[in-house]
């Protein structure tokens, strides 16, 4: 069974979602640079492993990640998953897990990189948002997309309304890529694509707002 390692800095809600969906790995520990972030305690109640290592004790990204590469490397992971790591990550700690380590990006990449997602859809008046699972590459945000959701943006959105909409739908794909790639369904190939063997279900079109 392949072994998971779940990096958070917040809430939990994705790494809740995937430890319901039963999948056929396990979450071998849960690591925050954050002593407080909620997540750490869905961890504790799952009776799995937890470490905090706090980025403000570390000079430099090079050194808190070198911090951060020993812990997870203690639990010898298959699987690097990120469920709202707030943190920047060095090419360095990239390069060492590549074609390992998965993020959730609450935007349909390429759109919309970085943070403050919902607030710039709504601003910029856009129709159709949503959520990607990706490999990690060095460009933040840039690695190759296993699977996106997307959902309509309705005129009277708020941050609060348009988040909780694409977090229902992150709560769904996340936990698919992570499937897919524990049953080696679906890797990163020596080009840097993502490449599969199974059989691909296309999705349902999606117009927004709906024709009347
Ligand atoms: C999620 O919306 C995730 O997409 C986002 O942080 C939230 C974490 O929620 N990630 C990023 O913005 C990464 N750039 P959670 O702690 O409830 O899973």
């Amino acid at each position: 069974m392949k072994k998971i390692v779940v990096l958070l800095s917040g809430r939990g809600s994705n790494l809740q979602a995937i430890l319901s969906a039963k999948l056929p790995c396990q979450i071998v520990a849960v690591i925050s640079n954050r002593e407080d972030a909620a997540g750490l305690k869905i961890a504790q109640a799952h009776g799995i492993s937890t470490v905090v290592v706090q980025h403000n004790y570390y000079a430099d990204r090079a050194s808190f990640d070198a911090a951060l590469a020993k812990e997870i490397d203690r639990f010898t992971p298959d699987v690097i998953a990120l469920t709202g790591f707030m943190r920047i990550l060095t090419a360095d700690f990239v390069d060492r897990y590549l074609g390992k380590l998965i993020n959730i990006h609450p935007s349909l990449l390429p759109s919309y990189t970085g943070i403050n997602t919902h607030a710039r859809v709504i601003q910029d008046g856009v129709k159709i948002h949503g959520c990607s699972v990706h490999f990690v590459t060095p460009t933040l945000d840039a690695g190759p997309i296993i699977i996106q959701a997307a959902v309509p943006v309705l005129h009277d959105d708020t941050v609060e309304t348009l988040s909780c909409r694409v977090l229902q739908e992150e709560h769904r794909i996340y936990p698919q890529a992570i499937h897919w790639i524990c049953r080696e369904q679906v890797w990163m190939d020596a080009e840097g694509r993502v490449a599969n063997n199974r059989l691909e279900q296309p999705g349902a079109p999606l117009i927004s707002p709906g024709l009347s």
